[in-house]
Order: C-alpha cells, then structure tokens, then sequence
C-alpha cells in the first residue's frame, strides 16, 4: 500500500473569510492564519483567496520514500512534472490544475466517538435518561475532512490519472467507471471522480460523529441560512454513508457524513463487493436508500458553473 491518508485540502474562494468564519461557527478551530482545523487534527483545511471557488490543494501522504520515489516515475512517465525534496512530493493535478502534495507519513489517528446509548427493541442501553441529541443540542466537533468528489468532462483521464499514476485503489464505479469512487484510506471513498459540464469541486466531505450529529449540523446551517439545503438528511448507497449536503457561503457544496464503510481487506473487498459497472437498476447503486431520493438538478450542476468554466478559460484552463 502506497498512499496512506488524506491529509488535508486548500479551497480557494473570492471570500475566503466568510467560509471560514462559517466553519468556525461549526466548531472547527483557527490553528494558524487561514487555517481550519479539528480536535485530532490540527490541519484540516485551507481557506485561501482565489478568483473563483475551487480546490486549489490536495494534501496526502504515503508510506515511505520509496513509495514517493515510485510515484515520482509514474508521473514521469505520465508525462506530469514533479519536484521531491525531502519526504515530500508536489505536482500539478494535469485536468484540475490544483496542486497535489504528498507528504511521507500518515494521517494522525481518530479518537473513537463516545457512542451514544441508542435504546431498540428488547435492548434497554439507556434507562432513565433523556437521548444525549436532545440532553446535549451542540453536536461534538467535526472529525475531518473525509474526501471530496470532483467533476470533469475529461472525468476518464482523470480518474485514470488517480489510480494509475498516483496509485488510488477503486472500490466501486458506476456506469463502466463513469462514475469511480477512490479510495487511499479504509474510507469506501476518500475521492470520487464524475462526470460534469466544466472541471469543479462536486463537494467536500466532513465527518461527524454519527447520525444525531449529521442532524444536528445540518439543522444548523439550516437555521442560519435555509437556502444552503441541498439534499439530506439519508443514506448512500455505495459508501452506506448517512448524508446532508448544504453549500458554504462561498458556494461550495459540503456534506456532513458518518457511518461510512470501512475496506481493511482490499481483497475481500474486491471479491466480495466491488463493482465497476453499477447502473443504479439494481444492487446498492441508486443515490439513496432512504431519504431523498434523487438529488436536485444543482446536485451534478450548480448555479455557478458558467461562472467556474468562465474563470478557468480565462486561465487556460477547461
Ligand atoms: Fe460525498
């Protein structure tokens, strides 16, 4: 195993105070200028300044240096330049044109969530006492940043770039892999490539404790602002995470998620679960199990993304 962890992402926005502040307020921590971090782990996102909203860095790490030196040669060998120095590699993602660095090391461990005492049938777990969501209407503070889904009209070189020359592992894909949920982690999907009108950031990912706590967010922003609903609250289908997505103030759709499948047995996982070619017809493929069962049109494509594909051509880029 080559890549090991998503450590932390940047996004670039016209207003970068503004989502900051509003990760602030759902209790993630300034731990240096522009920096957003959780309880375990102290960089979890970058809010810097850019002429349009997208993810300007990606942050990973893998095990060794010469896991390093090995994904060095295949972008080489891709034809997308590189630099090393030290235990640390940077590239320029060849279809996003955000950075991508890759830092020896790993991401620094979870502290369990406390579970909640859930009462079910014939299991008295919690007696005499209110549910802790309702004792308690601050959800604990978000985890991390579990993965970001990207959209592209080139989505085939792209996820052929992530799992090819950067060495992702593929736990399902839909339509021939139109769709190609990745994986560096034991998430199900720390990185999910789909098609889309121009290249943007689909959503980001944070991960909360459980399902109260999806709720609880979502309420929140909800509250202080009810046109950030999208979708939610439900559960996936492939990831069997429970879901809420609502934008951030810069535009940027977001999901609090929890209770994501978990793959320590790649080859159990290939064997047993993995497919390429889900159609959504049958097998756990459709958008939701519960809940919403579609997402909006604004889902696959914004409001903004004339916009997006405006500001990236000015750039050069599509
Ligand atoms: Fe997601």
């Amino acid at each position: 195993m080559a890549l090991n962890g998503l450590l932390d992402i940047e996004l670039a926005v016209p207003d970068p105070q503004a989502t900051f502040d509003f990760w602030l307020r759902r209790g993630m921590t300034q731990t240096a200028a522009g920096v957003l971090g959780t309880p375990d782990r102290p960089v979890q996102m970058r809010i810097t300044e850019g002429s349009y909203r997208h993810l300007s860095t990606m942050h990973l790490s893998c095990e060794s240096e010469a896991d390093l030196a090995a994904i060095a040669k295949r972008l080489a060998e891709a034809g997308v330049a590189s630099e090393v120095s030290d235990t640390t590699l940077s590239c320029t993602d060849p279809v996003f044109g955000h950075v991508i660095v890759i830092d020896v090391g790993s991401p620094h461990p979870l502290t369990p969530s406390q579970h909640r005492a859930f009462n079910g049938p014939g299991e008295q777990v919690r007696r005499n006492d209110r549910a802790d969501a309702v004792m308690n209407r601050q959800p604990p503070p978000p985890r991390r940043v579990g993965h970001v889904v990207l959209a592209t009209p080139d989505f085939k070189r792209s996820a052929d770039f992530y799992v090819d020359t950067l060495g992702f592992r593929v736990s399902d894909g839909m339509f021939n892999r139109m769709l190609t949920f990745m994986r560096v982690e034991s998430d199900h999907h720390n990185l999910l490539i789909q098609p889309g009108p121009t290249s943007y950031l689909n959503h980001y990912a944070i991960e909360v404790d459980d399902i109260d706590a999806v709720g609880q967010f979502g309420t929140a922003v909800i509250a202080e602002d009810p046109a950030a609903n999208v979708v939610g609250i439900g559960r996936h289908n492939l990831g069997s995470n429970v879901f809420w997505y609502l934008t951030d103030p810069a535009g940027n759709m977001f999901e609090f998620f929890s209770d994501m499948d978990q793959i320590v047995d790649d080859e159990v996982w290939d064997r047993v679960h993995r497919r390429d070619d889900w159609d959504g017809k049958d097998g756990p493929a459709g958008f939701s199990v519960w809940g919403p069962k579609d997402p909006p049109p604004e889902f696959i494509s914004p409001p903004d993304v004339k916009q997006i594909a405006a500001a990236r051509e000015a750039l050069g880029l599509r």
